[in-house]
Formats: C-alpha cells, structure tokens, sequence
C-alpha cells in the first residue's frame, strides 16, 4: 500500500456484502489511510453484513436513505462531527430498479417503479452533491465518485430503465462537476464499471451470459470489485486532482473492442 489517502476522510455509500464494489472499496480505502463513515438505505441494513467491515475499517454506520434529504443532512452532519472535520471523498454506489427486479420489459414499464428506481439510482447522486455543496462539506480537492454502467451510451436490451438512470446519473456528474470545481475545487465523476458479480450486477436477465462475453469482448478482461476499489482510490488521491466531470470507462477495453478474435470465432 502506499499511503494514499492518509488524512483523508470520506462517506461511502452502498457496502451490502462483501462481493459489493462499495465494500471492497472501504477496505482498499482503509488499506490506504482513509477514514470514513459507511452509510446505506435502513432496509439494507439490517439483512446485510456491515457491521462486520464497519469493524474491519474501524468505521461508524450512519443509515440513509439516499433519497431522503433530512437523512442526508443528517448523514453529512454527523460524518463530519465523528471524522472530525470536512470530507475529502465521496462514493456513489447505489442502484436499483424495481422493472429490472420485477422482470417488467422496458417496453411495457410501470412509471411508479421507472420514478422510484430512477430516485435511487440517480436523482440520490445529485441529492448527495446538494448536500454536500450546500453545508460546504467538502475540503478543496476533495473528489466524489459515482458508479455506471455503459449502457448509458450502448444498448444492452436487458439493461431495462437502468440504461436511463445511468446516462442521468452521468450527466449529473457533468453539471455538478462544473459548479464544484468553480465554487469548491471538488472533482466530481463517474466510473463505468464492467459487469461485476454483485447483487445489483446479478439482478440484471442473462446476467451469467453478459458477463462472459465481456470478458471474451475486452482485451484485458473485466475489471473486478477489487480492480474498480483500486481506481476508485486512484479518483480519491492527490494524483488525480484536475480529472472532473467525466465518464472514465473502467472495462479491460471493452467500450472501445468492436469485436476480439474469441468472439468471431463462436461465429465462424
Ligand atoms: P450492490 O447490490 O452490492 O450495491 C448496491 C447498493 O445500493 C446496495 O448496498 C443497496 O443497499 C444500495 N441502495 C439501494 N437503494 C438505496 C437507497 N434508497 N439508499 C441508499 N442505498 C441504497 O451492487 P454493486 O454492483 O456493488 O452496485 C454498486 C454500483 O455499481 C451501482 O451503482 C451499480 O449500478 C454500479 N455498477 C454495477 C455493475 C455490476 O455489474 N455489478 C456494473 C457497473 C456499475
């Protein structure tokens, strides 16, 4: 390890179990020198196994739901009080639909469930700038990262409604990116993920299938849980201080592979 993110302090959001990209974030982050406080929706909680990493990290729990502006002001006020003092990173990992969980194609979607996931999954991010912005949270060079998916840009037809959360939750970075860095100097950006084994990834039809071919479709295959932790960090540190408001593809080269040799072989 290399000390990164010694002194700094953060919130990280959407650690459910240990296969959660969230998770293996805290402990890089932790490996790292940074402190933090975890935080994910009441509900998670108490099926999940957070209080075993919140003890791994030496962490406290706040619950939140990221949809909630009192419990994220809350949240907010209480991270600075137990950290000590303003925050320097900030993870985005949540998402959820519920057409996706209850098997609705997106052609026929119910726009109760289209609003709800399209809250969790990407309204909550700029829920969680607003307030961090407005109670001055952050420290100057401080980073917030938030998680996508490429089917902002390409269609993956099971994908469903997340596709549209995706592309506004990547579009929020944009925006928010510009005010943070001019009032703040606070980066703010999204990484688009390869498919990971988690149980948001596993919710998504044909999910074991997709997976496969991304790995077969990206020269260096897909990056892990524990390869995004790693350059999440990377977002987190001092070496990544003029890098804001973009959508950096973390994928092994699969959003640039027209098609690799393994695949046309299955065809020829
Ligand atoms: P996960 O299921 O472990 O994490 C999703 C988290 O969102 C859970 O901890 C859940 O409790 C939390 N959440 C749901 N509703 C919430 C609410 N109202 N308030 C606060 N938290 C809430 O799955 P994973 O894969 O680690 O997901 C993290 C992020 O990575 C998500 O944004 C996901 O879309 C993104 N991503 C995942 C990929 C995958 O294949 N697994 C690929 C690309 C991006």
């Amino acid at each position: 390890m290399y000390n990164l993110l010694k002194g700094k302090r953060g919130i990280i959001f959407g650690a459910l179990d240990e296969n959660s990209i969230a998770w293996k974030t805290a402990e890089r982050v932790h490996a790292e020198g940074g402190t933090f406080v975890l935080t994910n929706a009441p509900i998670a909680m108490r099926m999940g196994q957070i209080k075993k990493l919140a003890e791994k990290t030496g962490s406290e729990i706040i619950p939140a739901d990221a949809t909630n502006m009192d419990d994220l002001q809350n949240l907010v006020a209480k991270a600075m009080e137990i950290l000590g003092g303003k925050l320097d990173f900030v993870l985005h990992s949540i998402g959820m639909s519920v057409n996706v969980r209850k098997n609705i194609p997106y052609t026929e979607s119910n726009y109760d469930f289209t609003e709800k996931g399209w809250d969790v999954s990407a309204l909550s991010f700029h829920k969680v700038c607003q307030v961090l912005y407005k109670n001055d949270a952050m420290n100057e060079w401080g980073s917030i990262v938030a998680l996508t998916y490429m089917a902002a840009q390409r269609t993956f037809p099971d994908y469903n409604d997340m596709a549209d959360n995706k592309a506004y939750l990547e579009s929020i970075a944009r925006s928010f990116g510009y005010f943070f860095g001019k009032e703040k100097k606070v980066r703010v950006n999204t990484i688009s993920q390869s498919p990971t084994p988690t149980t948001a990834g596993q919710g998504v039809k044909g999910f074991d299938g997709f997976i496969s071919y991304a790995e077969k479709m990206s020269p260096l295959g897909n990056a892990t849980a524990q390869d995004c932790a790693d350059y999440t960090v990377s977002l987190f540190s001092d070496l990544t201080r003029k890098v804001t408001m973009q959508n950096l593809f973390h994928d092994g080269g699969f959003s640039n592979t027209g098609v690799s040799q393994e695949v046309i072989e299955r065809f020829s």
